[in-house]
């Protein structure tokens, strides 16, 4: 399949995607020689920020996107590393697992939290940030589109579903694996946008590169002016567009 990160495209929103960032770190109790790893972790930029900030012995961030990894070079320091890695096959015990804005991308949070919770070290933490706008226009509409023809025909794979899970239900899932503290916030971040077309070239660098990769490349554009005009009338025409972002932030500690 196609490679589905751009990552010009996603670094469109760098500011607005990086408060969550440092906020999700805020949650995390530093220690001394901590040994992190990085989950998704992009471009690299915000794996040193992180590595800085622990002051960690040694941090590694993985992710399963050449293009993304490829940015990351620029980053690399004497510990600080990166590696082409899925993270479904992640070793080793770490001090802090940490994860911005990739885990939505994976299948059966249940599973994925116990092995999460295996791959921290005895007093180990996690630290997991997840967009949660699965009932949100900008979410809704993309799956109405894709049902349509001639993209339901066209799309490969299943009709996506989001792995996301209700807050309580990380709470409970969080003590059910076996960590002893924990903490699960749902913040709305309100994001100035130019108008409401700017959603999609925000969309554009998330959600719809699952499309883009899943759909035959000449019906890529029309999935998206399609997607355009069924949106557009479901988000208010103000300028600037004020655009509410709902995410989860979870902490929790073994
Ligand atoms: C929205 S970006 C976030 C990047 C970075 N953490 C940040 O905050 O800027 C999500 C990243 O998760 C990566 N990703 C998604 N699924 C993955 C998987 N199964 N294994 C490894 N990386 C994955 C993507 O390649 C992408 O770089």
């Amino acid at each position: 399949m196609a490679e589905q990160w751009n990552p010009a495209q996603y670094e469109r929103f760098k500011s607005e995607r990086a408060q969550p960032f440092y906020d999700l770190l805020s949650l995390v109790r530093p220690a001394s020689q901590m040994r992190v790893v990085d989950l998704g972790c992009g471009t690299g930029e915000l794996t040193r920020e992180l590595h800085l900030r622990l002051g960690a012995a040694q941090t590694v961030g993985i992710d399963s996107s050449q293009a993304m990894l490829e940015l990351s070079k620029a980053f690399s320091s004497p510990g600080l590393s990166f590696q082409l890695r899925d993270i479904g096959e992640l070793e080793g015990r770490w001090d802090l697992v940490f994860s911005n804005a990739a885990l939505q991308w994976l299948p059966d949070h249940p599973a994925l939290f116990g092995q999460l919770f295996e791959a921290a070290a005895e007093r180990g933490q996690l630290a997991v940030q997840l967009p949660a706008n699965q009932d949100q226009p900008s979410h809704l509409v993309a799956s109405e589109v894709a049902a349509e023809p001639p993209f339901a025909e066209a799309l490969i794979g299943r009709p996506r579903q989001s792995s996301v899970l209700a807050p309580e239900a990380y709470a409970a899932l969080l003590h059910r694996v076996g960590f002893r503290e924990q903490q699960v916030h749902l913040l709305v971040y309100g994001h100035l946008l130019d108008s409401r077309e700017e959603v999609v070239e925000w969309v554009k660098g998330t959600l719809l590169t699952d499309y883009q990769r899943r759909l035959p490349p000449e019906l890529f554009p029309s999935f998206l002016s399609r997607y355009r005009e069924r949106l557009m009338p479901r988000l208010e025409d103000q300028r600037p567009f004020f655009f509410p972002f709902k995410r989860l932030l979870l902490w929790a500690r073994r």
